[in-house]
């Protein structure tokens, strides 16, 4: 069986030495060696001022709106995992969605201003499959109408555009170490911010808000990443390069293929950007390629290639969301077109040239 992908692990005796000297000092979590050292060495790789560390991408995003007291309305993208909006929602705001632009499923900047309102506070988009939004447009319109940026950057780990890392970008950025991104920690997450205050008014929220032994500052969660996810990070670093670098071959060696199959389209490199290739989306035009998308993903499925129709449904046509006015059918014509377009084929590290044949010869047959 043919997942769409596959987590990637360190030997597991590199790990054992980590898991001694969590042993021998006792210490499971709460800021402890390994956390410490994450973070700087975290905040050095990915070329970004600090690191707060999060147990998982969700309370992080929930967090950052604590820290930037966001309320009222905030505008998102309904192309995303259902994450995005949940966390406005458990926060009391109200989520409103706006289309995307054809060309990489990212947040249209063109169409926010449309939907801006005196109850507007911030603007939510997401860098979709680690593509970059378009990040200068975005923080013109947020600075002309004095709006923050959240860039929802769980797929963006290590992109960078014109050699500065993506995450700069925006007021915070929050990454997702979950199993199936490009990095992981099993489950883990980090926000990224640009000045030490706001570091520590995240890190006191997400250790229940406390500031000191004693003195509680607000009314904070408990958000922390323990040591031994800290440890496995540690450790993922030392071969992430070498596991974007595998992303990126196997994505040029399907491209290969699959650019020659007509009504199947692929998103292009961005000049100037570094990307993750932490996905490998497929557009099917059921017109030109002869059958749906859906009939393919269920194709493939008896092939033994299990893919995922990321993100399919759109998070406006969920039963929470749906009622809202600017999740009605109509509004939001292009993320309804890809949604009933997309796949995501299998792409993970050790994926064999091989496997690559047989999913693409299938899919050209
Ligand atoms: C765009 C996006 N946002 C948020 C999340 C939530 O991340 P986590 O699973 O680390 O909570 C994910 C994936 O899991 C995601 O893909």
């Amino acid at each position: 069986m043919i997942t769409v992908t596959k987590p990637f692990l360190p030997p597991l005796e590199e790990f054992i030495p980590y898991l001694n000297q969590i042993w021998d000092s006792g210490q499971l979590t709460n800021n402890g060696p390994f956390h410490q050292q994450f973070e700087e060495e975290l905040a050095e790789y990915l070329g970004v001022k600090y690191v707060s560390l999060f147990t998982n991408a969700t309370l992080a995003l929930v967090t950052a709106l604590q820290a930037l007291n966001i309320t009222g309305e905030v505008i998102t993208t309904p192309y995303s995992f259902v994450a995005t909006t949940h966390a406005l929602w458990w926060n009391n705001i109200k989520p409103v969605f706006v289309d995307i632009e054809p060309e990489y499923c990212n947040l249209d900047p063109e169409k926010i201003e449309a939907v801006i309102t005196p109850k507007t506070t911030a603007i939510m988009p997401v860098h979709v499959y680690g593509n970059p939004c378009n990040v200068r447009r975005i923080n013109e319109i947020a600075d002309i109408y004095g709006l923050k940026v959240i860039y929802d950057a769980c797929h963006s780990f290590g992109v960078k555009i014109n050699n500065e890392s993506v995450l700069n970008f925006g007021d915070l950025s929050i990454l997702s170490f979950h199993a199936t991104k490009v990095f992981n920690t099993f489950e883990g997450g980090a926000i990224i911010s640009h000045n030490k205050s706001m570091k520590k008014r995240i890190d006191f929220l997400k250790n229940f808000g406390f500031s000191g032994e004693t003195t509680v500052v607000a009314p904070g969660i408990n958000a922390k990443m323990s040591e031994i996810q800290a440890a496995m990070g540690l450790l993922q670093l030392k071969y992430i390069d070498k596991n974007i670098y595998k992303r990126h071959e196997i994505t040029q060696y399907y491209g290969e293929w699959l650019n020659k199959i007509s009504g199947i389209k692929l998103l292009n490199d961005i000049p100037n950007v570094k990307h993750n290739y932490s996905y490998l989306p497929i557009f099917v035009d059921v017109d030109k390629y002869g059958i749906s998308r859906d009939e393919l993903y269920e194709n493939l499925k008896e092939h033994n290639t299990y893919t995922r129709r990321y993100f399919y449904p759109l998070i406006s046509q969920f039963p929470t969301y749906r009622g809202l006015e600017s999740a009605q059918p109509g509004k939001l014509p292009v993320a309804e077109k890809a949604v009933d377009q997309v796949i995501c084929l299998p792409l993970y590290p050790e994926l064999q040239a091989n496997t690559i044949d047989s999913i693409c010869s299938f899919i050209k047959k």
